[in-house]
C-alpha cells in the first residue's frame, strides 16, 4: 500500500521531543537548524498543537514529519483574529515526496477548523508545496543590509527636536510603557501580532529576557519609542536567514503615534542612530532589517543605499481557515473590510456604487454573499442578504487572503486618489471600479 494511504496524523506528546528534533533538524539539514525541537516545543503553547505525520513500520511507531503550530492572535482593526502560525514544517528526507506534507497540512488545516480559529499564516521558501492546499501567497520578504558607516547622521535642521529625545538601552521598569506603545502603533496594522499581559510578562522573564539588545526613545521622560536588535555573528549559530556578514538586525521597532509627522519622523532617525551606535560597540559591521516589516523605518536604510537580500524563508502565505468566521469578523469591521486597506473617507471619493462577491467556502458548498451598498456617504455591508445582488463577482479562498494582507498596507503607500494594491488584485478591482486607478507596487514595498 503506497505511504500515503497508510499516514495517520495526531498531536505530539511529551515522549514525542526527541523524535520531532529529529525530525525537524533532518528535513531542514543540520548546516541550517540544530537541536531546534526542543527549543519549538518549549515556546508552543500546548504540544497538541504540533502536528506529526506517522506510520506503523512494522509494529513500530515511526514519525515521518512534522508541523508546528504557534498561536498567533493578530490585530484586525477593533477585531483580534485567531490566528495560528505555521512553523518549521518538515517531513524526513527519507519520506519527501510522497504525500506525507500534504497530509499534515490538510490536518493542520481541519485542527485549526475544530479549535475555532479565523485563518492562519506562515513563512516559507517553498510557497508551492503550500499552494495545494489553498494557501496563497500575499508577501514576499527580503533582507535589506547596509553598512552601518552608510548611515547618515542625523540631520542638524531637526537639532531642536533631537535635543529633547534620549536613547538608552531597555530596563525592565520600561515594561508596561513598551506594552503600551507596541499596542498604540500595532493596533492599525492589522496582521500584526497581538500581545497580551502574559506574553509580556513571560518574554520579560525568560533568558534572554526580551529587553536585550533593545533601546528606548524617551521624549520630555516618556517613553516614546523602542526599536529591538539580534547580534548576528558569523558563522551564525543556526543558517534560517542570510548570514554572510556579521549583522545588527532590527527586528522590530514602535513610535508612540504622534499628531506631530516630524517627531514621529525624529524619534526613528534617533532609534536608527542608537542601532549605529551599538553596530560599531559591538564590532558588527552591518545593518539588516526585514522588509517591508520594519517600514518605513526600512525604508530609511534603503534610502541610504541598502541592498536587497534573499530572505531564505521569504514569502508570506495566508490561508483562510473559516470562512464564516472570518468574514463575520470582518462585516464589523466595516470601513476596511475585504477591499483594499482604504479608510472611510476615501469611499466617497467613488460615488454611489453596489457591488457584490461570491466568496468561496470550501467547507460549504454554497459561496458566501457580500454585499457593499454606498449612496456616497456611507458604505454598508452586509454577509448573505436576503436580496441577492445582480452582479457577482467571484472570490476565491486564496484570493480574499491576498486582499486581507492588502488592508495591511501602512496607509502612507495609499497615494491620493490612487489605491495601493497587489498585482494579483488588479483585475477584480478594475472589475469592480473600472474608473478608478490603481497602483501597483513592486512586491518589495508589501
Ligand atoms: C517541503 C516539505 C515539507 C514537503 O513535504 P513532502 O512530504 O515532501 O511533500 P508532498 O509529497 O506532500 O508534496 C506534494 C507536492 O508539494 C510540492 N512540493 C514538495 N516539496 C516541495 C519543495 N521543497 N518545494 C516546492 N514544492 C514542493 C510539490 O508540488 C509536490 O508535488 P510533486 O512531487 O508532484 O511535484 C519537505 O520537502 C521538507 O521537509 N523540506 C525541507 C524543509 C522545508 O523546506 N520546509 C518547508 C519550508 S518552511
Amino acid at each position: 500500500m503506497p505511504i500515503k494511504e497508510r499516514i495517520y496524523c495526531r498531536g505530539a506528546t511529551r515522549a514525542d521531543i526527541d523524535a520531532f528534533g529529529r525530525v525537524i533538524d533532518n528535513a531542514f539539514g543540520r548546516s541550517r537548524v540544530h537541536n531546534t525541537g526542543p527549543a519549538l516545543a518549549a515556546s508552543i503553547h500546548d504540544l497538541e498543537y504540533i502536528r506529526l505525520a506517522c506510520h506503523d513500520h512494522d509494529g513500530t511507531e515511526e514519525i515521518l514529519g512534522a508541523c508546528p503550530i504557534r498561536d498567533y492572535p493578530c490585530h484586525y482593526g477593533p477585531m483580534m483574529l485567531k490566528c495560528g502560525g505555521l512553523s518549521l514544517v518538515g517531513v524526513d528526507p527519507a519520506y519527501q515526496r510522497k504525500g506525507v506534507g500534504q497530509a499534515l497540512l490538510a490536518n493542520a488545516e481541519n485542527f485549526l477548523h475544530a479549535k475555532g480559529y479565523d485563518m492562519c499564516m506562515l513563512f516559507t521558501g517553498s510557497p508551492n508545496f503550500y499552494r495545494h492546499q489553498g494557501w496563497e501567497l500575499c508577501v514576499e520578504t527580503y533582507f535589506c543590509i547596509i553598512p552601518a558607516v552608510k548611515i547618515p547622521a542625523i540631520p542638524a535642521g531637526s537639532k531642536r527636536a533631537a535635543d529633547k529625545i534620549t536613547v538608552r538601552p531597555c530596563t525592565p521598569a520600561d515594561r508596561l510603557a513598551i506594552q503600551a506603545l507596541y499596542e498604540a502603533f500595532n493596533k492599525n496594522r492589522p496582521l500584526t501580532r497581538f500581545r497580551d499581559d502574559d506574553w509580556w510578562s513571560r518574554s520579560f522573564s525568560r533568558d534572554p529576557p526580551w529587553f536585550k539588545n533593545v533601546i528606548v526613545a524617551t521624549a520630555s521622560d516618556l517613553v516614546a519609542g523602542y526599536a529591538r536588535a539580534r547580534l548576528v555573528p558569523v558563522p551564525a549559530p543556526y543558517a534560517l536567514r542570510y548570514t554572510e556578514e556579521p549583522r545588527v538586525d532590527i527586528t522590530e521597532y514602535g513610535v508612540l503615534p504622534s499628531k506631530l509627522p516630524n517627531l514621529q519622523r525624529q524619534i526613528e532617525l534617533e532609534l536608527l542612530a542608537g542601532i549605529k551606535a551599538m553596530a560599531f560597540e559591538q564590532g558588527f559591521p552591518i545593518i539588516g532589517t526585514p522588509l517591508p516589516g520594519t517600514y518605513p523605518m526600512s525604508n530609511y536604510l534603503r534610502s541610504a543605499g541598502a541592498t536587497l537580500k534573499d530572505a531564505f524563508l521569504s514569502s508570506r502565505m495566508v490561508q483562510i481557515v473559516n470562512m464564516q468566521l472570518f468574514l463575520a469578523k470582518l462585516l464589523r469591521f466595516q470601513e476596511n473590510i475585504v477591499i483594499l486597506g482604504v479608510p472611510r473617507d476615501r469611499w466617497k471619493s467613488l460615488g454611489p456604487f453596489k457591488i457584490g462577491l461570491a466568496v468561496e467556502d470550501v467547507r460549504g458548498k454554497e459561496p458566501v454573499i457580500i454585499r457593499y451598498t454606498s449612496d456616497g456617504t456611507a458604505v454598508r455591508v452586509d454577509i448573505d442578504p436576503s436580496k441577492r445582488p445582480s452582479t457577482l463577482v467571484a472570490v476565491s479562498r486564496k484570493l480574499l487572503g491576498v486582499m486581507t494582507m492588502g488592508n495591511s498596507l501602512p496607509s502612507d503607500l495609499v497615494e491620493g486618489d490612487l489605491w495601493a494594491c497587489p498585482a494579483g488584485l488588479v483585475p477584480t478591482l478594475d472589475a469592480l471600479f473600472p474608473n478608478f486607478k490603481i497602483i501597483v507596487y513592486d512586491g518589495d514595498n508589501f
